[in-house]
């Protein structure tokens, strides 16, 4: 037996990791087949080295979560400084300061109407928290009809059960549908249908039946960076309130920046009972969930008998390292270039939308941004399996650019330290991936 693993051992040494990874690794989102992935050796500021010598611009800040570029240097210090010092503690029955440093910072961020921080490890799970948080709140107060969530068409909020179940319907929750749990849906908010969707959503809170409302603020994401203005938020939040049907803002991906302000929240005049955050909320090196809630939902769960606590807890809770990291993250978010840099990109962006947006109207249907997001919509058929994704994304990586559309939308969404030629280069290469699409039909 110890013979046969030496031996495979070596020859799985001398191997390419490639041809091993297509036999025992399954990748996310990601047919599984005899495909062999480019191999990344390093990475560096806007940069991904890959092993055959060639390098990328990562224009998607690898999943919306390398904000200030890769491997950044303060953040490389935080992680290996705080490693030595206290690596991990179960969190149950403990306390430490990078997890109590953390949250003070996280709520100075997002202003006086968050009062409590809960930790978990990713962005679905932030969400999970915030929905048993809603459906528990409820019940502590003997509110025993409010069993159900109200969320958008279309949404993404995560891949666990729960956020799942509040997340669009469809190609990524097909095969699980029979144990999702009960959500009414509110057709994606348009200029054009706004007055109906107001009209439903105020009809299905006044059922009294809905634990809370979930949205991803200003812009879907996954599903294609759908963007929706702040005013018909804003009325939603308001019926939400009038109805006592709880708000949770899900700004995994909309948080540090990303819409233009630091939180999409801030671009309206409600505030939710409770914030998702994950993604860039350690600057992409390591993965963090983080759920916050207002004082009233706090005051549900304050004081109240054992069996009313919030039974939830993952082992890797506030880990000390991720906590510092983060911790340090922020106070690079909270310095003045973070917001100037922020600002910088989408006057860009905004320039090139204003130059481009009437054009090639043949082929695009739309070119919007917001913020550091900026979206270029083909027309074409077969939404996320869209036959055009292939080609557009061999076409820019070909280019030395990482963009992954989304189905028919090729969206660029950079890391902040991007430089002004970089981002030219960029959208150079999104007129030509036009231009050729445009030439092929
Ligand atoms: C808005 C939103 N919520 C939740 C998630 C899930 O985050 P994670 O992939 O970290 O579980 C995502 C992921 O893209 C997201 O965009």
């Amino acid at each position: 037996m110890y013979i046969n693993i030496v031996f495979v051992y070596l020859i799985v040494g001398m191997i390419d990791i490639s041809v091993l990874d297509q036999q025992i690794v399954w990748h996310p989102y990601s047919p599984l087949n005899d495909t062999v992935y480019p191999e990344v050796i390093r990475a560096e500021g806007t940069r991904l080295f890959l092993k055959d010598g060639s390098s990328l611009l990562d224009g998607i800040a690898s999943w919306w979560v390398a904000v200030h570029g890769h491997a950044q240097p303060e953040l490389v210090k935080a992680l290996s400084n705080q490693a030595a010092q206290l690596d991990h503690v179960l969190f149950a029955g403990f306390t430490h300061a990078p997890a109590v440093s953390l949250a003070n910072k996280i709520l100075s961020l997002l202003g006086k109407h968050q009062a409590r921080v809960f930790y978990s490890d990713n962005g679905s799970t932030a969400v999970e928290v915030a929905l048993k948080w809603a459906l528990q709140f409820h019940l502590n107060i003997k509110e025993t009809s409010r069993t159900k969530f109200i969320a958008i068409e279309g949404a993404f909020h995560g891949d666990t059960f729960g956020a799942m179940s509040v997340s669009g319907r469809g190609l990524f929750t097909d095969p699980y549908q029979s144990i999702l749990s009960k959500v009414d849906f509110i057709p994606f908010p348009t200029e054009e249908n706004k007055d109906m969707v107001l009209e439903q959503f105020e009809t299905l809170c006044a059922t009294f039946t809905h634990a809370a409302f979930i949205f991803e603020p200003l812009v879907q994401g996954a599903s294609g960076m759908r963007m929706y203005s702040a005013s018909i938020l804003d009325s939603c939040m308001a019926i939400a309130a009038r109805y006592d049907v709880l708000t949770i803002a899900d700004e995994v991906m909309t948080g540090f920046g990303k819409t233009g302000t630091l939180f999409a929240v801030q671009q309206v005049k409600h505030s939710p009972d409770m914030v998702c955050l994950s993604k860039a909320l350690t600057g992409g090196l390591l993965p963090l969930g983080v759920t916050t809630c207002n004082s009233k939902i706090e005051a549900a769960f304050y004081h109240q008998p054992k069996d009313k606590m919030f039974f939830h807890g993952h082992t890797f809770t506030a880990n000390p390292i991720i906590c510092h990291l983060a911790s340090v993250n922020l106070d690079l978010i909270a310095a003045p270039h973070f917001m100037e840099n922020i600002q910088r990109i989408e006057r860009a962006h905004q320039r090139f939308v204003q130059t481009y947006q009437s054009n090639y109207t043949d082929v695009v249907e739309s070119i919007q941004c917001l913020g550091i997001i900026l979206k270029v919509e083909f027309i074409s058929p077969g939404g996320y399996l869209s036959s055009i994704r292939d080609r557009m994304y061999t076409f820019f990586y070909s280019r030395g650019i990482l963009l992954r559309p989304l189905g028919n939308v090729v969206y660029f969404l950079p890391p902040v330290i991007i430089t002004d030629e970089e981002l030219n280069f960029v959208y150079e290469t999104i007129i030509q991936c036009i231009e050729e699409f445009q030439n092929l039909e």
